[in-house]
């Protein structure tokens, strides 16, 4: 794997790296908003694939299974999450894959090469929206297929009022909503600032119920590293506030909650 990290996703790749094992039990919707995404890429054959933040390999699972493509390369800066995909992906017959420790404006991949780039919920990581779209654009060849998956605006309100009222508050979580989470025009703006076609935004707004338990690992995997950098002590303080507060405000159902995921699929003009 070759390295090329750029220290400012640090925190976020050594959250992923220590969830990384993790990952997979907490996340099931990230895996069938993959298969979703893939779903709606037009048909066609795409032989060299690139998957950005490919972490354990959801997205690149579901290329392979309706795609069946020839080149697999993975780009994610969580060590981690490489490894599992490795584990996971490595060994499929027929496809080759490679792997890049690096993230989204620092890929070591060639330009204007791959048939298909997926980024399944990645995006809203990337501290530079227009630039990642930009990088992602470049490897693709003229005609090729973009498809990215990432968190839309309006989810996870419920959960954005419990830590707006915990105190001290944490303004550098409460804040990553707003940072990361994006709408159908902003991310037409990327794709076309990229010099891309849209071919179809949209999102999708979903209820969900489940146990605060479920609720608190899904949080603990995917923004873990969002608490920040107190004592272990501290933190687990921190942690059991937030839960009982979601308890006391769960229902006879669970923890209620809105999640919106946003979809895009566009070209590189041919
Ligand atoms: C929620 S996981 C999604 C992984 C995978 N695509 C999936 O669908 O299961 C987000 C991934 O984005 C990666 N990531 C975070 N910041 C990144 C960046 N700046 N460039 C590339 N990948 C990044 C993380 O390391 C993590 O593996």
């Amino acid at each position: 794997m070759s390295s090329h990290i750029h220290t400012s996703h640090e925190t976020v790749a050594s959250g992923f790296t220590e969830t990384a094992s993790d990952y997979e039990d907490a996340v099931r919707f990230n895996i069938e908003g993959a298969q979703r995404l893939v779903l709606a890429i037009p048909p066609g054959r795409y032989e060299d694939v690139l998957d950005v933040g490919c972490g354990t390999g959801w997205a690149t699972q579901a290329v392979i299974d309706r795609f069946h493509p020839r080149r697999i390369t993975g780009v994610d800066p969580a060590e981690g999450m490489l490894e599992q995909f490795q584990a996971k992906l490595g060994g499929i017959e027929g496809v080759e894959v490679t792997l890049a420790r690096a993230d989204v404006e620092h890929m070591p991949v060639p330009e204007a090469s791959f048939d298909l780039v997926v980024c399944s919920m990645a995006y809203h990581w990337f501290p530079r929206k227009w630039a990642a779209a930009r990088a992602m654009a470049r490897a693709l060849r003229p005609g090729g297929v973009i498809a990215i998956l990432m968190s839309g605006r309006g989810g996870e309100q419920a959960y954005r009022d419990v830590i707006a009222n915990i105190e001290p508050v944490n303004y550098r979580w409460l804040g990553a909503f707003d940072g990361n989470l994006r709408s159908i025009p902003e991310m037409e703006d990327y794709l076309v600032q990229a010099g891309l076609e849209p071919v179809d935004i949209w999102t999708e707004t979903r209820v969900r119920h489940t146990s605060v338990e479920a609720y608190m690992e899904r949080m603990r995997v995917v923004a873990g590293h969002m608490i920040g950098d107190q004592s272990a002590a501290d933190v687990a303080e921190y942690v059991a506030r937030i839960e009982a507060e979601l308890r006391r405000r769960s229902g006879p159902r669970g923890w209620r909650y809105e999640f919106v995921k946003l979809y895009a699929v566009a070209r590189r003009p041919a």
